[in-house]
């Protein structure tokens, strides 16, 4: 028997043909001297019959079959009778009568339920990962994902942007995040590192001319990992050259919004793109990844909260710190309890605590009523936008611990109010970043991005004098919280890229040291450059309007680093580590 169709195709017009289906058993149900089975494949469900009067043989199998056994069937497409028709499945019309049929392989019984939903365990599920992905939201992941991929390599490659693949096996480099390291076997104590990213091969094909460069890259870090992240995963790696941040944006955000009105169905709240500079972000946001689904922004009132006798205040802003609040819509009936635990979240955050001002019809209620008029506070709940049975949350700190105290909670609120619609995409730019962060343990400078990443050019003049002040031609791109993206325009010009390294510390021989390579290849005629690079997982995660990258990976690693269906990691033979000459100094002994 060889398959003729699969088990998603036939309809109405197809009865009266023969045909072959193989598949798995998704279910099976004996009726009236009948077993009905439900044939499963990559593309959908029959409804095969097995009648004993039409063949004794195939009834046998029938009676044999359990779920997941894989059958062959040969039959007869027929209409079903009336009242039988199943307007669930797009094959519900008809079923077929079977003449022949054969057990291709048994199945044991799986450990969870393959044909229904079922609340499984996540390790049980990436131990039989094979089951797992059989079960229908799995494979709708995978194929949204491999729509994506594909509608990306089509948009870019239509518009004469190259792939290339750049290595696997490369050299380690400093900062940034921690790397895997392969020892090499050739060369002994030598090693090669997976990369964190293709950054200095993307720069070194603009210097060999490529010009408009795009790779669906591996990525591998060394980092703990967390619902959007894995220790290896994909990007959308772009590089341009002759551009400047609108291209890379423009360019970024053609795709994606072409993207996200073809595959996966979720709505973009805001096209074009809101683009908000990191500052404003950290201020109105309390975070450089902002969740702009909803409103509820941090407003300042430091200005209408000063010069009472409610010292927390006072001292705040006589240390030049600020006041700063959000306002709850409806949530001013909160109990005691409510706002214990918001204040928890604050404190969690660096907050020193959390003032309530709660708008009820009888008039304010908050420890703040002591101290303030009542015009003041009708002020604060102006300057907020907040009106009757709304509760405004204040706190008192430095401006930056008091804005990413009430982004916390803000996003509490938010999950709260059911204000986090996972069938909206809200996709923004974060622009103007720092250039440089101050490293207190090194008692000096370093880039917040990369040694590579350009300053603003209105931004130049301060480079020397106040390095905090300079901000980058790098750019996030965000959605519903999450950062989706991230990149920069480089920096290709002699004078500014060895400014910068004095900046961070670094002397002209350690920087050749560590990054000889694309320092001369920048002496070879360099042009001006820059890209950005998204992840993979984390859009096709949105696009299918998941909440964890594991959903959308085959095979991924669980939250402490392993996967359960093969065992990695594990420890190597001594023989195998003699070859590649190493020693484990600690850990479980080899096996
Ligand atoms: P960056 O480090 O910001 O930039 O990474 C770009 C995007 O990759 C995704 N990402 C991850 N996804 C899953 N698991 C992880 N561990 C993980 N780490 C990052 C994120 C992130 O926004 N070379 C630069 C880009 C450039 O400058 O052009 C880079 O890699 O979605
Ligand atoms: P206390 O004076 O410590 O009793 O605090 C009075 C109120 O102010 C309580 O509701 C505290 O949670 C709150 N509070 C204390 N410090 C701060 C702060 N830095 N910002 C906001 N609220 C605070």
């Amino acid at each position: 028997m060889h398959k003729t169709t699969t088990c998603g195709e036939l309809r109405i017009q197809s009865v009266g043909k023969t045909v072959t289906l193989m598949g798995w058993v998704n279910r099976r149900r004996s009726h009236g001297g009948l077993i009905f089975i439900d044939l499963r494949d990559r593309w959908g469900i029959t409804q095969v019959v097995f009648n004993p009067a039409v063949s004794p043989e195939a009834m046998e199998v029938a009676e044999e079959a359990r779920p997941e056994y894989v059958l062959a069937v040969e039959g007869l497409v027929e209409a079903r009778p009336e009242g039988m028709i199943n307007p669930n499945l797009v094959t519900g019309e008809v079923e077929v009568l079977v003449k022949k049929a054969t057990v291709l392989n048994p199945a044991r019984t799986p450990p969870f339920p393959i044909n229904e939903p079922a609340d499984v365990d996540e390790y049980l599920r990436l131990k039989y990962r094979y089951l797992d992905l059989r079960r229908e939201p799995m494979r709708e992941n995978l194929e949204l994902r491999h729509r994506t991929v594909r509608f990306i390599r089509e948009w870019f490659s239509d518009r004469e942007f190259l792939e290339v693949e750049t290595p696997i096996l490369v050299k380690e480099t400093p900062g940034g995040a921690r790397e895997f390291v392969v020892p090499s076997r050739i060369h002994p104590g030598d090693f090669y590192a997976l990369p964190q990213s293709p950054q200095q091969y993307k720069q070194l094909l603009m210097v060999a001319g490529i010009e408009r460069y795009f790779q669906i890259a591996r990525c591998f870090r060394d980092e703990d990992l967390r619902a959007e992240r894995q220790l290896e995963f994909t990007q959308l790696d772009v590089e341009m050259s002759f551009v400047d941040q609108e291209d890379v944006w423009n360019v970024t955000e053609g795709c994606l919004t072409e993207l996200a009105d073809t595959v996966g169905g979720r709505k973009l709240l805001y096209r074009p793109f809101p683009r908000l500079t990191y500052a404003e972000a950290l201020d109105r946001y309390g975070t450089d990844k902002p969740d702009l689904r909803f409103g509820i922004e941090i407003h300042n009132v430091t200005d209408l909260t000063g010069g009472s006798e409610f010292r927390v205040f006072n001292v705040v802003i006589e240390n030049g710190g600020q006041i700063k609040a959000i306002a709850a819509p409806g949530c001013a009936g909160y109990s005691r309890r409510d706002i214990d635990e918001l204040t928890r979240l604050a404190n969690g955050a660096g907050a020193k605590g959390l003032v309530p001002l709660a708008i009820l019809p009888e008039g304010f209620r908050s420890p703040l009523t002591r101290f303030f008029s009542d015009d003041r506070l009708r002020a604060i709940a102006e300057r907020l936008g907040a009106n009757h049975g709304d509760l405004i949350l204040i706190v008192a700190d430095t401006a930056e611990v008091a804005s990413i105290a009430l982004g916390e909670v803000r996003l509490e609120i938010g999950r709260r109010l059911g204000l986090m619609d996972p069938s909206v995409l809200a996709m923004a730019w974060i622009i103007e970043m720092p250039a440089f962060e101050w490293n207190a343990e090194r008692n000096s400078w370093q880039a917040k991005h990369h040694q590579f990443t350009a300053p603003l050019d209105e931004d130049l003049p301060y480079l020397e004098m106040d390095p905090g002040r300079v901000r980058a031609k790098q750019y996030d791109i965000v959605c519903n919280g999450l950062e989706l993206g991230g990149g920069s325009i480089r920096i290709y010009r002699r004078d500014v890229q060895e400014k910068v390294f004095k900046i961070i510390g670094m002397t002209d021989a350690e920087a050749y040291a560590k990054f000889g390579h694309l320092l001369e290849a920048f002496e070879f005629g360099t042009p001006p450059h820059g890209g950005i690079a998204v992840g993979i997982d984390r859009l096709s995660m949105l696009l299918a309007g998941r909440d964890n990258i594991r959903e959308m990976i085959a095979f991924p690693k669980t939250q402490s680093a392993t996967e359960p269906m093969t065992g990695s990691p594990s420890p190597l033979n001594p023989e195998e580590l003699a070859i590649l000459h190493l020693a484990v100094t600690s850990g479980p002994e080899p096996s």
